[in-house]
This record gives C-alpha cells, sequence and structure tokens, in this order.
C-alpha cells in the first residue's frame, strides 16, 4: 500500500483512542479496514466447541460492519462451511450492520453439524478465493483476511498447500484455528495453510484474544 496512505490511515486508527465508548487501542479491532472470511468446517466429526463465541467475541457492537459509513474504517465478514462441498452462507456483501453479524453467527451456532463426514479442506479454501476474488476491485486497500475453523485435515480435489499459497501470493493473510487435538491437523494447518505465526488452537488458551493480536499484527503489515 502507497505509503502515504498507511500514514494516514495509521493517524485514523490512533484517533480514536481518545474516545471513552472505544475499548483499548492495543487490542482493538474495531476500527480496522478489514474483510474478513471465515471458513468453518461443519463435517460431521466437526470438534465446533466454542468456535462461534470466539468468533464472535472478535466483535463489539461498536464494530462498523458493512460499508456505507461516513467512517471508512469498517470491516465486512463472510461465512463460509465445508464438508464435502462449500456453501457460501454470507458473502462479503451480505451483512451490513453489525446485528446482522450477530444473528448471522446466532443461526450458525445453532444449525447442526452435517450429516457428511467428509472434511474437504480444499473446498473450503477454494470457496474463499472466489469469495475474495469476487469483490476484486471495491474495497482492494481493505486487508483481506481468511480464518478456518477446522479439527482434521483432509482433502480431495486440489492441494490445500497450493491453494494457501495462492492466496497468500494476493496479500491474504490466512490464519487457522485447530478445534480439537490431532497433531497431524496442527501440523499440516501451520506448515501447509496458515500464514507464519498465524496457526492457533483451540486449546492455546483465548483464542479470541490470539486472532485479535493477529489481524492487529496482519493489518500493520500491510
Ligand atoms: C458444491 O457446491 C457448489 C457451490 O455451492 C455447487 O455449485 C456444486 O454443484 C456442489 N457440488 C455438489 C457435488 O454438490
Ligand atoms: C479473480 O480471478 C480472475 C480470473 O482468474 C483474475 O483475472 C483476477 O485478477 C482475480 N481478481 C482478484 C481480485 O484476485
Ligand atoms: C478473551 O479475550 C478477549 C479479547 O481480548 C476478552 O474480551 C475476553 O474477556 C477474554 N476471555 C476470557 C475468558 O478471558
Amino acid at each position: 500500500m502507497h505509503k502515504l496512505l498507511k500514514l494516514v490511515i495509521l493517524v485514523l486508527a490512533v484517533t480514536p483512542c481518545q474516545s471513552i465508548t472505544d475499548r483499548a487501542c492495543g487490542t482493538d479491532v474495531t476500527r480496522m479496514w478489514l474483510d474478513i472470511v471465515f471458513v468453518v468446517d461443519n463435517s460431521k466429526n466437526m470438534n465446533l466447541y466454542g468456535v462461534y463465541n470466539t468468533i464472535s467475541n472478535l466483535f463489539s457492537s461498536f464494530t462498523q460492519i458493512g460499508t456505507g459509513y461516513s467512517d471508512p474504517r469498517s470491516t465486512r465478514v463472510g461465512f463460509i462451511t465445508y464438508n464435502y462441498n462449500a456453501t457460501d452462507v454470507a458473502d462479503l456483501y451480505k451483512l451490513q450492520s453489525y446485528s446482522d453479524l450477530y444473528n448471522q453467527i446466532q443461526l450458525l451456532s445453532t444449525t447442526p453439524l452435517s450429516r457428511d463426514s467428509h472434511s474437504y479442506i480444499d473446498q473450503g479454501l477454494g470457496a474463499a478465493i472466489r469469495m475474495v476474488n469476487a469483490t476484486g476491485g471495491l474495497r482492494d486497500n481493505y486487508k483481506k483476511v481468511v480464518v478456518i475453523f477446522t479439527s482434521q485435515y483432509d482433502y480431495y480435489y486440489s492441494y490445500p498447500e497450493d491453494q494457501a499459497k495462492y492466496l497468500k501470493s494476493t496479500g491474504v493473510t490466512i490464519m487457522t484455528v485447530n478445534t480439537g487435538g490431532d497433531d497431524n491437523t496442527a501440523e499440516n494447518l501451520r506448515d501447509k495453510i496458515a500464514s507464519t505465526g498465524m496457526a492457533f488452537a483451540m486449546t492455546d488458551g483465548n483464542t479470541t484474544a490470539e486472532l485479535q493480536r493477529a489481524l492487529l499484527a496482519s493489518w500493520f503489515l500491510l
């Protein structure tokens, strides 16, 4: 990104710290220029415990979700679920307010897992590539982040590491959260999918805090 624009953004980002309605500046992801796509495994054996709470806690009711605000520091959020196939639950145009986001998370968190036990991460990654691509030309200066939650590592149609490499080559940061206890999954997510230092696990402790730190870090590295 252009240095001057970056500087302007940084100044904008620092200013609201004076406002009493804002949360602590160091971990404030409510005032970033972000497009986030959450990719959540919903196959039969997925450990979904805490996933939607973690996502929900990333945002506060002060977060400007969607577009069209007079203050351009807004966040768009998309959701994809996958098992043998991926589903675009919400593209980056759908959720246009914090309450839209809240309702979408409530709906997802109460939707039962698929009866299908296949969990093809390449399907989730492919859908994420298409969702990010479909927004090309609009908000190109907003950092793109893909966050994947799964407890298993399997694929069928494409090599996930190639898809991840492609996404990262277009400037997208990929974060992974291993929601189960399988070491092989953790290793594959870390070595083949996640951006450097962006592979997390629900068992690490406070995943919301980890993701918030990572979102801030990825944004400043833009
Ligand atoms: C998988 O999902 C895509 C996109 O939703 C759809 O176009 C395709 O037909 C689906 N494939 C199968 C085998 O259901
Ligand atoms: C989307 O995909 C098309 C076709 O592959 C490509 O030409 C274009 O650059 C992509 N756009 C983005 C924003 O990645
Ligand atoms: C986890 O971190 C978030 C964000 O920093 C914080 O709001 C929340 O209270 C923490 N949760 C726990 C259980 O400590």
